[in-house]
């Protein structure tokens, strides 16, 4: 099982629609078993997926308040084809709730391992939607995830937003020895602007391997999919979006396959 992270405390880069449709990618052309955990209380990866935020009875808020387990708040066989830890404006008041909880960063991972040991959580992949922020909700995806995906924008100070991330990122190693950046994808990217050429070329510089080679374009198909409850392959499966995000799911397989290419790619790529 690969648990990855989706975050980018910048807001509006593409978080979301990547964590959907990349696991609508899995799930549906992959034939992988995907979980999708929303932790955002903008719950905007829960009604991408097809659920009404409004009418979840559990969702993830009450497995962080320790309320119920993880099992008990998943949503199975969603109309996006995988399944839903579902979140909405519940979350938003989670950091005052934990501020006094010792072990906060940790209760994420405790309930996937706990999840775990009843032998019913089976998914090949659990990728995590990231609010735009490093609170608690994203230090807790960190601590359960073993590596992180970080869309991008390509616009002037886009790494310069990012630079927090890769520190929190580093910090956290300290307690998750395994956590890196498993890769940095363009999105929303237009190949004509010069602008988005020489903010990539920025990024290949800085991130080199750790750059997918697709890059995510701007269109209006991905932006629509979500207000029918579908990923872009249930949407408009013959879409440039759908085509890119299918070859995002090849390059995120292949690094399931290879893990020693990938790992010597991280390693020459940061200092750790
Ligand atoms: N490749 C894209 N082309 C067009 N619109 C996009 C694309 N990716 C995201 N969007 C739109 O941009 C907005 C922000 O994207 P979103 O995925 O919600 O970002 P985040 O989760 O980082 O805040 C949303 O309205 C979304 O539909
Ligand atoms: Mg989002």
């Amino acid at each position: 099982m690969e648990i990855i992270a989706v975050a980018n405390q910048k807001g509006g880069v593409g978080k979301t629609t990547t964590a959907v449709n990349l696991a609508a990618a899995l799930a549906v052309i992959g034939k992988k078993k995907v979980l999708l955990i929303d932790l955002d209380p903008q719950g905007n990866a829960t009604t991408g997926a097809g659920l009404d935020k409004n009418e979840l009875k559990k969702s993830i808020v009450d497995v962080l308040l320790d309320e119920t387990k993880l099992h008990k708040v998943i949503e199975k066989n969603t109309q996006a084809g995988f399944d839903v830890a579902g979140a909405n404006r519940d979350l938003a008041g989670i950091d005052m709730s934990l501020s006094d909880v010792e072990d906060a960063p940790f209760l994420l991972k405790k309930a996937i391992e706990l999840a775990k040991k009843s032998g019913k959580f089976t998914y090949d992949y659990v990728i995590m939607d990231c609010a735009p922020s490093l609170s608690i909700l994203t230090v807790n995806a960190l601590v359960a995830a073993k590596n992180v995906i970080i869309p991008m924008q390509c616009e002037y100070y886009a790494l310069e937003g990012v630079a927090d991330l890769i520190d929190t990122i580093r910090r956290l190693k300290a307690i998750n020895e395994e956590l890196h950046v498993r890769g940095v994808v363009r999105t929303m990217f237009d190949g004509r602007s010069t602008l988005a050429q020489d903010v990539s070329a920025e990024l290949e510089n800085y991130f080199g391997e750790l750059l997918y080679n697709t890059t995510i374009p701007r269109s209006v198909r991905l932006a629509e999919a979500p207000s029918f409850g579908q990923s872009i392959f249930g949407y408009e499966k013959s879409s440039k979006g759908a085509i890119a995000y299918h070859a995002l799911m090849n390059e995120v397989i292949k690094q399931s396959d290879e893990p020693k290419l990938f790992e010597a790619k991280v390693r020459a790529q940061f200092d750790w």
